[in-house]
């Protein structure tokens, strides 16, 4: 369902061109588990950047079932990214202001149109019983300076899934957190991987985590390394 094919990220800098994704070939198929690895500074956030249609690659294709993201117009990259894929990075990423449950359901509310994902009571019921699934039913209208950083952790899977995204991708989400919280939220991302069958792609500095995987991409100076 991903399929990766001559992948480059160029940055040119001051002091010349880092060539930070150097031609990557990979393949996740639907529902997979991937865990890549790698060395700080080899390339797998540029990678995963990539692959979420979130920064445009010097060369090479993404493509999502069948669909070249990045002949995609801005619009239509726009909506890919809404319904399609579910972010999870290390720095939380909620709204201050909002609480957690506008926060689960604002990527849902944006996508309403006629027709589609029901009204907004819906949207707000599907939001609140995500937060429960997550162990935050009592947080509902907690806003994320008032949850520890686990929790928000937990609320920014639930964001993620709102829309049920074909695929979740986990930039080294819990490499803040202590351990036993690191166990516990991951554990959360493998159910949603082995429930749902959301494909899951996940960076990790954490080795026994990354075992765990069906498949494990190791990336070296933007390359894949065997
Ligand atoms: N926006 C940027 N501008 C210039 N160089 C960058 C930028 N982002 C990343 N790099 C460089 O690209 C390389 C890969 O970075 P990154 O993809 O963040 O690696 P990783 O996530 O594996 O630590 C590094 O040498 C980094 O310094
Ligand atoms: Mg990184």
């Amino acid at each position: 369902m991903l399929s990766c094919l001559g992948l480059r990220k160029d940055y040119v800098t001051e002091r010349g061109a880092v060539a930070a994704v150097a031609g990557i070939d990979l393949q996740v198929a639907a529902g997979r588990f991937a865990a890549i690895i790698g060395r700080s500074g080899s390339g797998k956030s540029s990678l995963m950047a990539m692959i979420g249609g979130l920064s445009r690659p010097s060369a090479g294709s993404v493509v999502v079932n069948g669909t070249d993201i990045w002949d995609l117009t801005e619009n239509e990259l726009a909506a890919f990214r809404n319904r399609r894929i579910g972010y999870v990075f290390q720095f939380a990423s909620l709204l201050p202001t909002l609480r957690l449950i506008d926060n689960v359901a604002l990527p849902a509310m944006l996508s309403r149109g006629p027709g589609r994902n029901g009204d907004a009571g819906d949207t707000y019921a599907r939001a609140s019983a995500l937060l429960a699934q997550m162990g935050l039913g009592d947080h509902l209208d907690a806003y994320p300076s008032e949850v520890s950083a686990g929790e928000q952790r937990r609320a920014v899977i639930a964001r993620a899934l709102i829309n049920d995204p074909a695929m979740i991708l986990a930039d080294e989400p819990t490499s803040d957190l202590d351990e036993q919280t690191e166990i516990e939220i991951m554990d959360e991302l493998l159910a949603v991987n082995r429930e749902r069958g959301t494909t899951l792609i996940l960076v990790t500095h954490n080795l026994a985590l990354a075992e765990q995987a069906e498949q494990i991409i190791h990336i070296a100076r933007g390359e894949i390394v065997e």
